[in-house]
């Protein structure tokens, strides 16, 4: 815990010279192979951290821990709805992720090569992320709710060598098929050498899943005759370390590149301060490793801290209202992370459900991914957090791989505010020319300098990466409106542009709208988000029919399964409804916001540009 004070004179500090303040950071926490020449780089737009030196993440998650005599701490513990529990420790972890990497290197990855791992979150799936930061392969998680067309489309794009899946994930106590997803998603790529599946639920041999093909293995025989040594490949601090797929204002996702050097200087530290951990902590981040915050702070960040990470894998409330609150009792957690959405999903079911439980050995509470509405803060921090617990509404995003504006524990929270940029980072409300905006106005959200773990590049797309720092020239651009009130605390109100936020993942407009499109009845679409009570945001879509379709019932069923198979069930939209025509500038572009002006009971602004 900090006081206000202390917080302000380290702030001040590391603004007046951040290149100073990260270095000491990143010889202080972090163990690097050598040294860096050079702290920080910046050709405009393009930007360094740590230039020269030489490290390995997994190194740092795992191996100091062991020298440092916790090998036999638990690293992870994974959970599911009927209570199973596995805890690996430090030494198992390493044993398994250098056996899975030497697996790697036998089918011929080698380092800057991309994997694509599709998989529930499992151990294995750690196992498989360390692997591949291990040997310097590049991975790319796809979140196991993606269809094989989104699953597709990624792999193509960063034209992976291997996929890693598994035979099922586990939701509301039915097993969903994978191992078919990634058949469907591979057919035909020639490019792609080998997909390695878990056979899920079988130690012995005569009980898996039988494979067909030989371009496919299994992980347990994988891994079976491989040595446990393998020594970390000394990586550039600029190598890249995993691509991470999302949405953005086009219909098509962006491969947003992380680094080695500056994504584990920041992870860790953001880690350590944020979450103020201790020594022993227990922490769940209920995360799914197919997101930036399954990446940042339920492995790389906590494992570097060697802490105890859990993961759990399905839903808060399945099979009963009180699953999580029975894992925080039982598990002893310290410091619980979760997102807004999940909070009101809790919420709903009353405040009998938390009371049932001891909540003692809390001592931290956070929150992501949405903006927190003042009343489910507040529940939080009574129902959860014995009313005196802080709670960290962590604001950030894929592109910075780590937390931003964030009030650390000690400082004033405010309900529904994020609060104070972190160490390092220089945050602003801008009106969109870049000028600073007064107090309580509403503004686009800026940072002002490439911090350690913002993006490198957008895979195959380097234009749309200086887009970020062009959009307002010379900043970065969050796509993000906020307020910042009369003490500089920060409140994120949403998104921007195009993009929606659905219980706390993005999903462009326009991806929606053109898996709409490529349906044979659809001609036209606009698709917005509506305020929801749950999800925050939910997905209503406007479609055109082409002249042969007629509206129905069935029709809105078969869109909606079009949409689950193009994407996936997170962006069906709840509500279709059908239109002759669409609002649209004089050069033919759809407004979207007059849709959502008129949806929501709003002035429709101006209008001069409506092609009426
Ligand atoms: O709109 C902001 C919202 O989530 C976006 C980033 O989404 P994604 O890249 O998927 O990363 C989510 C996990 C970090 C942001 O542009 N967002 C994230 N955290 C908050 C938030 N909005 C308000 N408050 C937050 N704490």
């Amino acid at each position: 815990m900090i006081t206000n004070e202390q917080f302000q004179k380290t702030y001040e500090e590391s603004i007046k010279d951040p290149e100073k303040f990260w270095e000491q950071v990143a010889r202080e926490e972090i163990s690097w192979f050598k040294k860096w020449d050079k702290v920080f780089n910046w050709d405009f737009p393009n930007y360094q951290w740590f230039l020269g030196g030489k490290l390995n993440i997994t190194f740092n998650c795992l191996d100091r821990h062991i020298t440092a005599g916790k090998g036999d701490k638990a690293a992870l513990t994974y959970l599911n709805e009927k209570y199973e529990r596995i805890t690996i420790t430090y030494k198992e972890l390493l044993l398994q992720v250098n056996k899975f990497a030497n697996g790697l290197k036998s089918l011929g990855v080698k380092k800057g090569d991309k994997v694509v791992l599709y998989m529930p979150l499992v151990i294995e799936q750690a196992v498989a992320m360390l692997a591949c930061a291990r040997i310097g392969a590049v991975h790319s998680v796809v979140f196991a709710g993606f269809s094989a067309n989104a699953l597709r489309e990624r792999i193509e794009d960063c034209q992976a060598k291997i996929v890693v899946t598994a035979n099922w994930t586990l939701r509301r106590g039915t097993k969903k098929e994978l191992k078919s997803t990634v058949d469907e998603a591979v057919k035909g790529l020639e490019f792609v050498e080998n997909v390695i599946v878990l056979s899920r639920g079988s130690s012995s041999r005569s009980e898996r899943m039988t494979l067909s093909g030989d371009k496919e293995t299994d992980y347990h025989q994988l891994i079976q005759n491989q040595s446990d040594i393998c020594e970390p490949e000394p990586m550039e601090s600029e190598d890249a370390l995993f691509v991470l797929y999302t949405s953005g204002s086009t219909g098509k996702p962006k491969g947003i590149v992380h680094t080695v050097g500056g994504y584990s200087v920041y992870t860790h530290y953001t880690t350590k301060k944020v979450f103020d951990i201790q020594d022993g902590d227990v922490y769940w981040c209920t995360a799914d490793f197919g997101w930036i915050t399954g990446h940042s702070y339920v492995l790389y960040g906590p494992l570097s801290n060697g802490l105890t990470s859990l993961m759990v894998e399905g839903t808060p409330d399945y099979p009963t209202p009180d699953h999580w609150y029975k894992i925080i009792e039982q598990e002893k957690v310290n410091i619980f992370y979760t997102s807004p959405t999940a909070l009101r999903m809790l919420r709903k079911y009353g405040e009998e459900y938390p009371k049932k439980h001891n909540f003692e050995s809390l001592r931290i509470l956070g929150t992501v991914g949405e903006p927190i509405n003042p009343e489910v803060w507040l529940w939080y921090k009574k129902n959860i957090g014995g009313d005196k617990l802080p709670i960290e509404d962590t604001w950030w995003q894929t592109e910075t791989a780590g937390h931003m504006i964030v009030a650390l524990p000690g400082l004033t929270q405010k309900p529904g505010k994020a609060g104070k940029p972190f160490y390092g980072i220089e945050a602003d409300v801008v009106d969109e020319k870049g000028q600073s905006i007064p107090a309580n106005e509403k503004g686009f959200l800026i940072i002002k300098k490439p911090w350690p773990s913002a993006l490198r590049d957008c895979l195959n797309n380097h234009e749309r990466f200086e887009k970020y720092w062009t959009e307002i020239k010379g900043v970065y651009f969050t796509g993000d409106f906020a307020i910042k009130d009369e003490d500089g605390d920060i409140q994120v109100l949403g998104r921007s542009d195009d993009v929606m936020n659905i219980s706390g993942h993005r999903i462009g407009s326009a991806e929606v709208e053109n898996a709409l499109v490529s349906h044979p009845a659809v001609s036209e679409s606009a698709v917005i988000g509506k305020p929801d009570e749950i999800k925050g945001e939910r997905i209503k879509a406007f479609v055109v029919l082409k002249p042969e379709y007629s509206p129905s019932d069935d029709l809105i069923k078969d869109i909606k399964s079009h949409i689950k198979r193009e994407i996936a069930s997170m962006a069906v939209p709840d509500e279709i409804e059908f239109v002759a025509s669409l609002p649209k500038t004089r050069s033919g572009k759809i407004m979207r916001r007059v849709l959502k002006a008129r949806e929501l009971g709003q002035s429709e602004g101006d209008l001069s540009v409506l092609d009426q």
